[in-house]
C-alpha cells in the first residue's frame, strides 16, 4: 500500500509517500522560515498564502522523484488538525480534491498522532505501551499510548509549550526565528551553574508543566546582565538545563506512576541533542527503553502523516466528503481502532 502524506498545519509545506513493504519513498520539506523570520513569529496569512503557492508543485515533484503516476497510490492522508486554520485549510481541500479525483480515500490525520507514531518509521520493534513526551511549539504532553488512538494525557504544560519558551528565549537573545536549536547551539559554549533557573512544579506530585514563569526569570536575568558572547552562552545553558531537568523529572515520575518503561521521544524539540542524551541516562538507570526519530523526523514532516493515513486508512471519516478542519482538536477525541 502506498500513501500520500500532506503536511501544512504551520509554516511548513510538506509532501510525503509511504510505502508499507519499500518504507519511505519520498519526504519533502520545504520550510518557511525565512519568510516569518523579520517577524519573529509565524504570521499566519502569511503561511497559509505560501502553502497554496508551494503545495502543488511538491506533490507533482515528489511523485517524479518516487517515479510513481497517481493511480498507483492507495490514499491521500492529510494533516486536519491542530493547527493554524488558514494553513490547515490548504492542506484538506487539496488532499480531498485530489483523493476525490483520483477515487483514492482520504485521510484526516491529527498532527501529534503523526508526531506520536513517527519513530515507527523507523523502529520496528516500538510497540505498545509506551509513554510518549510530546515536545512541540505548540504543546508539551506526557500521553500514555495503549494503541492507535487509544490515548490518555496525564500530563500537560499549563501555559507555554517548551518549544515556545525556546523561541521566546532565543528571541531575547537576539536569535533569528525559530530559535530553538540555536538557542541549543549556543549554550554548548555555556558555562554550567554560572546562572541557576528555577525548574518550575517539580515539587507538586502533578505531572504538569508551567514554563511562564521560568521565562519571566530568563527574561529578567537577561535585562540585568551584559549582552557579551560569554553570557548570552551561560544565559543559553542556564535555561536549556531547567527546561530538560524539568522534563526529565517529570518523565521519570510519569514512567513510574504508570508502570511503563518505553519512552518515545517526538515533537521538534525532542530534535535537541542534550535532551535526548540526558534522557538516554535516565531510562538507561531504570533499565528501559528510549525511542526518537531522526531530526527531520522529529521536527514538522508529511512522512508521520502518511505513516499513520496508512493505519487509519479504512476507518469511517476517509468516506466523508466535507472538507472539516479541527484546529483545537484533542488526542483524546481520535477513535482507537
Ligand atoms: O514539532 P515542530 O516542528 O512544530 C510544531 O508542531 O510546533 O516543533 C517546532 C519547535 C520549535 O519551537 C523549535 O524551536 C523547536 O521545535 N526545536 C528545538 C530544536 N529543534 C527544534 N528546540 C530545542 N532544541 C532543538 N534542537
Ligand atoms: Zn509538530
Amino acid at each position: 500500500m502506498r500513501v500520500l502524506g500532506i503536511e501544512t498545519s504551520c509554516d511548513e509545506t510538506c509532501v510525503a509517500i509511504y510505502d508499507d513493504n519499500i518504507g519511505l519513498l519520498t519526504n519533502e520539506i520545504y520550510s518557511q522560515t525565512e519568510l516569518h523570520s523579520y517577524y519573529g513569529g509565524v504570521v499566519p496569512e502569511l503561511a497559509s498564502r505560501d502553502h497554496v503557492q508551494k503545495i502543488i508543485p511538491l506533490i507533482s515533484s515528489s511523485l517524479k522523484k518516487a517515479k510513481l503516476e497517481p493511480y498507483q497510490l492507495d490514499g491521500i492522508a492529510y494533516t486536519a488538525g491542530p493547527g493554524l486554520v488558514g494553513s490547515l485549510l490548504v492542506g484538506v481541500t487539496v488532499g480531498r480534491t485530489l483523493a476525490f479525483s483520483w477515487n483514492i480515500p482520504a485521510v484526516p490525520v491529527h498532527h501529534m498522532e503523526g508526531h506520536i507514531m513517527s519513530p515507527m518509521l523507523e523502529h520496528n520493534n516500538l510497540t505498545f505501551p509506551f509513554l510518549a513526551l510530546l515536545i512541540s511549539g505548540g504543546h508539551t504532553q506526557l500521553v500514555s499510548v495503549n494503541g492507535i488512538g487509544s490515548y490518555k494525557i496525564i500530563g500537560e504544560s499549563l501555559d507555554d509549550a517548551a518549544g515556545e519558551a525556546f523561541d521566546k528565549i532565543a528571541r531575547l537573545l537576539g536569535i533569528k526565528y525559530p530559535g530553538g536549536a540555536t538557542l541549543s547551539k549556543i549554550a554548548k559554549n555555556g558555562k554550567k551553574n554560572r546562572f541557576i533557573f528555577p525548574r518550575p512544579m517539580i515539587n507538586d506530585d502533578s505531572l504538569n508543566f508551567s514554563f511562564s514563569g521560568l521565562k519571566t526569570f530568563a527574561a529578567n536575568t537577561i535585562n540585568k546582565n551584559n549582552k557579551d558572547d560569554q553570557t548570552i552562552s551561560d544565559i543559553a545553558r542556564a535555561f536549556e538545563d531547567a527546561i530538560i531537568e524539568t522534563l526529565l523529572i517529570k518523565c521519570r515520575r510519569a514512567l513510574k506512576q504508570t508502570g511503563l518503561k518505553k519512552l518515545v521521544l517526538a515533537g521538534g524539540v525532542s530534535a535537541n541533542c542534550t535532551l535526548r542524551n540526558r534522557m538516554s541516562d535516565m531510562i538507561t538507570e531504570i533499565k528501559g527503553e528510549i525511542f526518537y526519530s531522526i531530526p527531520e523526523l522529529c521536527t514538522d514532516n508529511a512522512a508521520m502523516i502518511a505513516y499513520v493515513g496508512m493505519l487509519r486508512i479504512n476507518t469511517d471519516n476517509c468516506k466523508e466528503l466535507s472538507i472539516t478542519v479541527y484546529p483545537r482538536w484533542s488526542l483524546t477525541e481520535l477513535s482507537s481502532i
